[in-house]
C-alpha cells in the first residue's frame, strides 16, 4: 500500500494506459480522481473500483476544464499528492510539407498544451502536503519513444512529445522548491486503443487491429511479447512512490527494447547493413 492516504489525479483515465494506471494506483492505496472526455469509460472505471476511484469529466484541450478538475479535487479531498498527465491521441497525420496551421494547433493544443496546463492547475495544490517532504509528491507526464527520433509517429505527434520532455525537465526546476518532482515516461508500442482511436470501427473490427499490432510489435523489439498498459502503469507507480524520491526532470523508457538500434543487433537472423553490402554484387566493370 505505498500510495495510502495518497490523493491521485490520472488524465485519459477511461481507456489504456491511463485506465490501467488508475487501477495500480487505487490498488496500491491512493484515493483515484481519473478524469477524460469518454464518461461512459470513466463511469464505468470509477462504477467497478469500490469507492476507491471517482471520475471527473475533463477534455485537456480545454484549459477551463483542467482548472475545475483540480479544484473539484482539491476541495473534495483537500490537495494532490499524484499526478499522471497522460490523456492523449495521435494528432493530425499529415506531414510537415502538408499539415494545417490548424491541424498544428489541434495537435499541441492536445497532446502538449494539455499536459503544461495539468501541471499549470494541478501543482498549486501540491505545494504543503505532507507527501513533499519524502518525495512523494510527483508529477509524471506521458510522452513517447516518438519524442526521441523519428518514424515512430506523425511529425507534430512526436514534435508535441519532444516537447513534453523538455517541458518535463523545465518544470522540474520551476518546482523544485516546493518539493515536487517531474519525471516523465516514454512508452513503446502499447496495446491500446490509441492506434484504432480516430477511425470509426465496429469493436470486433478495434479489437482485431489492435491484437495485429500487438503482434507486429513484439516482432519489432527484442522482448518478444506486445507492451501491456499494466507494464507503464507499473512504471508510473515507481515515480509516483518515494522509491523514486532521488529522480526529477528525467525519463524512463519502457518499450521493450524498441530504440535499442537496429534489428539485426539482437536478431541473428536479421542481416545487418554490412552483412547485405557484403552479398550486393558489383555493379559491372566497377567495385562496391
Ligand atoms: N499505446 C502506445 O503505444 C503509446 C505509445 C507512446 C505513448 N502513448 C501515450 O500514452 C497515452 C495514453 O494513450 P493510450 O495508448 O492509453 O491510448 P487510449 O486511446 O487507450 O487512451 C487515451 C485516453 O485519452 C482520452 N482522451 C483523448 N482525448 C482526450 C481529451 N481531449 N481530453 C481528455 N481525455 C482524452 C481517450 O478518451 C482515452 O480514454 C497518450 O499520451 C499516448 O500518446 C501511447
Amino acid at each position: 500500500m505505498r500510495f495510502a492516504d495518497r490523493v491521485a489525479v490520472v488524465t485519459g483515465a477511461a481507456s489504456g494506459i491511463g485506465r490501467a494506471s488508475a487501477l495500480k494506483l487505487a490498488a496500491e492505496g491512493a484515493h483515484v480522481f481519473a478524469s477524460d472526455i469518454d464518461e461512459e469509460g470513466g463511469q464505468a472505471l470509477a462504477a467497478s473500483s469500490n469507492g476507491k476511484i471517482d471520475f471527473i469529466r475533463c477534455d485537456v484541450t480545454n484549459s477551463a476544464d483542467i482548472e475545475a478538475l483540480m479544484n473539484a479535487v482539491a476541495q473534495q479531498a483537500g490537495g494532490i499528492d499524484i499526478l499522471f498527465n497522460n490523456a492523449a491521441a495521435g494528432g493530425d497525420r499529415a506531414p510537415i510539407d502538408e499539415i494545417s496551421p490548424e491541424g498544428w494547433d489541434q495537435s499541441m493544443s492536445l497532446i502538449l498544451k494539455s499536459v503544461a496546463m495539468g501541471i499549470r492547475y494541478g501543482a498549486p495544490h501540491m505545494k504543503n502536503r505532507p507527501t513533499t517532504k519524502n518525495g512523494g509528491a510527483a508529477i509524471i507526464n506521458t510522452a513517447s519513444v516518438a519524442a526521441l527520433g523519428a518514424g515512430y509517429s506523425p511529425t507534430a505527434y512526436a514534435v508535441a512529445k519532444a516537447g513534453v520532455l523538455h517541458l518535463t525537465k523545465v518544470a522540474a526546476t520551476d518546482l523544485a522548491r516546493y518539493g515536487i518532482r517531474v519525471n516523465a515516461i516514454c512508452p513503446g508500442f502499447i496495446n491500446t486503443n490509441i492506434f484504432t482511436s480516430s477511425l470509426e470501427l465496429p469493436n470486433e473490427m478495434r479489437e482485431q487491429a489492435n491484437a495485429m499490432i500487438a503482434s507486429a510489435s513484439a516482432q519489432a523489439q527484442p522482448v518478444a511479447r506486445g507492451g501491456a498498459p499494466e507494464d507503464i502503469a507499473n512504471a508510473v507507480a515507481y515515480l509516483a512512490s518515494e522509491e523514486s524520491s532521488f529522480m526529477t526532470g528525467t525519463h524512463m523508457l519502457v518499450d521493450g527494447g524498441l530504440t535499442i538500434g537496429q534489428r539485426h543487433a539482437w536478431d541473428p537472423n536479421s542481416p545487418g547493413m554490412f552483412d547485405a553490402l557484403a552479398t550486393m554484387e558489383a555493379p559491372a566493370g566497377g567495385a562496391l
